[in-house]
């Protein structure tokens, strides 16, 4: 099947455009969502590989991200793939875009530990209902949280949905730590997308 990204020029217009982080007493979390930046015209659109190292979404500079920079209990860090040798990360394609967050190793399932990176997990943040950012962690739950439908994924347990409409689990990005920064270790382990057969 073609590599379709019907997404992206949607996300150009309708992404928010920065909203601050909120920790509010239903201990919810939500991420930076930040404009698109301006590199994003002209940037890669190939899914990310073994070998990419992961920048902050909204980061003109393209640092690598290490593992202190993901903090436990806090919103997912949004993040691109990007090639070690590049300095533009892969945010041509929507579909790219991961959500990182750090939970307690010993709480992760058995499928989900081999993908983890000293806690951390990364996973497609595309919601695979109808293809909103997920962007928000709740933090009593211990759940990654779509606000579009309110679908739940469980990111200790390969994201798989405890609630709402979603159909399927979020695409899981396995990780890896090298010389501090994270390192992707594997493709998704699942095309990212939302719509019927993508
Ligand atoms: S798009 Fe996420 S629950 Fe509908």
């Amino acid at each position: 099947m073609a590599d379709v990204d019907p997404l992206h020029a949607a996300d150009l217009v309708t992404a928010p455009t920065r909203r601050s982080v909120l920790q509010g007493a239903a201990g919810v979390v939500l991420a930076w969502l930040t404009p698109v930046p301006a590199f994003a015209q002209a940037a890669p659109t190939g899914r990310p590989a073994a070998g990419d190292v992961l920048v902050k979404v909204g980061d003109a500079a393209a640092t690598p991200l290490t593992a202190a920079d993901v903090a436990p209990g806090a919103a997912p860090v949004m993040a691109w793939p990007m090639h070690p040798d590049e300095k533009v990360p892969r945010s041509g394609s929507r579909l790219n875009r991961i959500a990182l967050v750090r939970l307690d190793p010993a709480a992760l399932a058995e499928r989900t530990r081999p993908r983890a990176a000293d806690g951390i997990v990364a996973y497609s943040a595309i919601c695979t209902h109808t293809g909103c950012e997920v962007g928000a962690f709740l933090a009593d739950e211990q759940v990654l949280y779509c606000e579009c439908h309110q679908s739940k994924f469980d990111p200790r347990d390969d994201a798989r949905v405890t609630d709402g409409p979603a159909p399927r689990n979020l695409p899981a990005l396995p990780l890896r730590i090298v010389d501090g920064r994270l390192v992707v270790a594997a493709p998704f382990t699942a095309r990212p997308g939302f719509a019927e057969g993508v």
